[in-house]
C-alpha cells in the first residue's frame, strides 16, 4: 500500500477531518471526496505536545472501514512510539511524526516502515529543514505545518512558503503542507512546490464538496 510512493507530479487535495463533525466522520469524509479529495489527513493530539487533544488509532480503523479514501496519520504526540503500531494496525497509508516530539528519529521512521506504512516528519513553523537533512533516507515525504499545531482554523504563516522552497533545493521528496489552507494560500504553496494541500476549516466551513474542489482546481491551476 502506497500513496507518497505513486504521487508523481500530482497535486492532491485533502481534508483535515480536525474541522469535521465527528459525529459522522464517514459521511464528511466521503463529501470531501466528492469534491476531489484523495487523502485523509487524520489529525491525533494528546494534550502534552500540543494542548489539544482529538483521537486516534481506534477511531482512524473505523472511519478506515467506513470509506475508501487513504488516510494518512499527524502525530500530535510527545513520544509517539507506542501509537506506531495501533496506527499499522489500524489500517493507515502513512504516518507522519513531529521531530521536535522525539529523541530518535531514525528509530521511529524505521518502525513506520518497517510496519508497511510510508513514513514522514511535520516540521513546527521554526523547526529548520537542515534539521532532518539526515532524516531523507528514511522519509516518503516532509509535512511543512504552517501554523503552530494543536488547532485549526489559524491564520497562515507567509514565510512556511520559502520554507517549502528551501526544501525542495535539498530533497525531491513530496511535500505536504498544513495550517491555514484556502483557495487562496494553497496556491501559494503549490507555486513553492507543495503536492499535497490539507485543508481543515477552509473545507468543512461551508459545503464540503465545494470548497475542497475550489481549493484543488486553484492548486491545480498554480501549478
Ligand atoms: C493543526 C492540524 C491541522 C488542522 C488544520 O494542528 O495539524 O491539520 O486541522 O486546520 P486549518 O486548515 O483550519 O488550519
Ligand atoms: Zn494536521
Amino acid at each position: 500500500m502506497a500513496f507518497w510512493g505513486e504521487l508523481d507530479d500530482r497535486i492532491v487535495g485533502a481534508p483535515s477531518i480536525l474541522a469535521a463533525d465527528f459525529a459522522n466522520l464517514a459521511d464528511e469524509v466521503r463529501q470531501a471526496q466528492r469534491g476531489g479529495a484523495e487523502l485523509v489527513h487524520f489529525d491525533a493530539m494528546d494534550n502534552h505536545f500540543v494542548p489539544n487533544l482529538t483521537v486516534g488509532p481506534v477511531v482512524a480503523a473505523s472511519l478506515i472501514e467506513a470509506t475508501d479514501l487513504p488516510v494518512d496519520a499527524h502525530l500530535m504526540v510527545d513520544n509517539p512510539d507506542n501509537l506506531i503500531q495501533p496506527f499499522i494496525e489500524a489500517g493507515v497509508v502513512s504516518i507522519s511524526v513531529q521531530p521536535e516530539a522525539i529523541t530518535h528519529l531514525h528509530r521511529t521512521l524505521t518502525a513506520i516502515r518497517g510496519g508497511g506504512c510510508e513514513a514522514g516528519v511535520a516540521l513546527n513553523p521554526t523547526t529548520s529543514p537542515a534539521s532532518i537533512e539526515w532524516a531523507f533516507p528514511y522519509l516518503d515525504y516532509v509535512l511543512v505545518m504552517s501554523v503552530n499545531p494543536g488547532f485549526g482554523g489559524q491564520s497562515f504563516i507567509p514565510e512556511m512558503a520559502d520554507k517549502v522552497r528551501r526544501l525542495k533545493e535539498m530533497t525531491d521528496l513530496p511535500i505536504q503542507v498544513d495550517g491555514g489552507i484556502t483557495a487562496e494560500t494553497a496556491p501559494v504553496m503549490v507555486e513553492a512546490g507543495a503536492q499535497v494541500v490539507v485543508a481543515g476549516s477552509a473545507v468543512y466551513k461551508g459545503d464540503p464538496e465545494t470548497e475542497m474542489r475550489k481549493i484543488i482546481e486553484a492548486s491545480r491551476a498554480a501549478q
